[in-house]
């Protein structure tokens, strides 16, 4: 059977394209299956039941469980119309690079906000997400450097890590002793060491144990980055996120965040000392060589920062939501990841079951995310249903019962 293997590289002798030719061929057959939920766009707004169609198909209503938006900002009717203000007085895109005079003073005013957020001096907003933590930390790490990544981080922080030339250490996800051991040697190249870990992590839910990685990180003289894009405005006890949550907000160095996901828009930002973001806006390839961020963006994420800092944005609501989902499904019997934040992981261990059960969840009407090599181990392979503010205790109900009817059928459980 092709697996993701299959089709990333160029056999010898082959032409660079064929490749894409063997994928296209596959993604038609019964291989392709898995992809096939992939292909979905959504035609409205991002809400429990949204209208999602298939290539060819018209727009149906799913119950949506597989939205990043977990407090619904998106459609928040402040948000949207900062953005509609924004649009109004500065038009639709930048035009220019921040340095350049692309920002606009709502882009400053979105980073005051940020560091006033995280507790830091200074903040500065990329206007992308997955270029935030390439940009931070090839602007900050190089060669002599040293990078220590938690396993499960994020594919743009390692990336960033290979763009930065620093040396790559990996200790395995959520180990705090395994981190240990690494720090107990100074760095080979005689450089910085920088450890970087998600906060909440994007794919299993769970939440960094912060609570120990931090302080060992400051005993060893290093700096700690936590990319905090699913942990910000729903982890902690004011949705100050994965630090605030384990009580070291003040031992991080690197705020990092994804504007992407609770904040409902687009970008991401690094709040840290006023020299660092000084540094960082001088050296960060992808805020210095990149666009910023359109001002309608801008002005819907600052209104969605006002919420966010008075914890008005719906994370009880959302909580709920979550807690609820939770218990029906373990009621259900199934194997679930460690909660803490809004995403749910439901584990299937079996590619092939994943794939029947993810094409019978959609033709019941329920979206949510398959997750699959290289997003995880193959034998580790889940759904992933991310809770939202502003489902309905009925919506949870229907969904967990959906998936119970379903996960029965192929065997997922008893
Ligand atoms: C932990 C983490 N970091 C970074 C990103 C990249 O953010 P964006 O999708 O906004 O580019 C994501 C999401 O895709 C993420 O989950």
């Amino acid at each position: 059977m092709d697996t993701f293997e299959s089709f990333l590289r160029t056999a010898p002798g082959e032409d660079l394209f064929a490749k894409c030719g063997r994928l296209c061929a596959a993604l038609g057959t019964g291989a392709g299956a898995a992809a096939r939920g992939l292909a979905l766009r959504a035609a409205g707004p991002v809400g429990p039941r949204t209208l999602l169609a298939a290539p060819g198909e018209k727009p149906r209503p799913f119950l949506m469980f597989g939205s990043n938006s977990y407090l619904n900002l998106g459609t928040h009717p402040a948000v949207v119309e900062g953005a509609r203000r924004a649009l109004e007085r500065y038009g639709y895109g930048a035009g220019a690079v921040s340095l350049y005079a692309g920002a606009t003073d709502l882009v400053r005013e979105l980073e005051a906000r940020i560091a006033d957020f995280c507790g830091t001096e200074d903040a500065i907003v990329f206007a992308g997400g997955y270029a935030t933590n390439v940009g931070v930390l090839s602007a900050l790490c190089g060669p002599g450097d040293e990078i220590v990544n938690d396993s499960a981080n994020h594919a743009s922080i390692f990336d960033g890590t290979r763009l930065s030339g620093a040396d790559a250490k990996v200790f395995l996800h959520g180990r705090a002793d395994r981190l240990g051991r690494l720090l107990a040697r100074p760095p080979a190249g005689g450089g910085g060491r920088l450890v970087a870990t998600d906060g909440v992590f994007s794919m299993n839910g769970d939440l960094a144990p912060l609570g120990r990685i931090a302080p060992l990180v400051r005993a060893a003289g290093a700096r700690l980055l936590v990319d905090d894009a699913h942990g910000i405005g729903v982890a902690g006890p004011t949705g100050r996120g994965t630090a605030e949550a384990c009580g070291v907000r003040d031992l991080v160095d690197l705020h990092v965040g994804m504007l992407s996901k609770a904040p409902a828009g687009l970008g991401g930002f690094c709040a840290a000392r006023r020299e660092v973001v000084a540094h960082l806006r001088l050296y960060a390839r992808t805020y210095f060589f990149s666009t910023a961020m359109p001002p309608p963006v801008a002005g819907g994420l600052v209104e969605a920062f006002r919420l966010l800092a008075a914890d008005a944005a719906g994370r009880r609501e959302l909580l709920r939501n979550v807690a609820a989902l939770r218990a029906r499904l373990a009621a259900a019997g199934f194997e679930l990841g460690p909660g803490g934040a809004g995403i749910v992981p439901v584990y299937v261990r079996d590619e092939a079951r994943l794939a029947a059960l993810h094409a019978d969840l959609l033709a019941a009407g329920l979206y949510c995310n398959l997750v699959s090599y290289p997003a995880c181990r193959r034998k580790e392979c889940r759904l992933r249903l991310c809770a939202m503010k502003s489902h309905s205790p009925a919506d949870v109900e229907e969904a967990a019962a959906i998936l119970a009817a379903l996960g029965r059928r192929h065997g997922v459980v008893p």
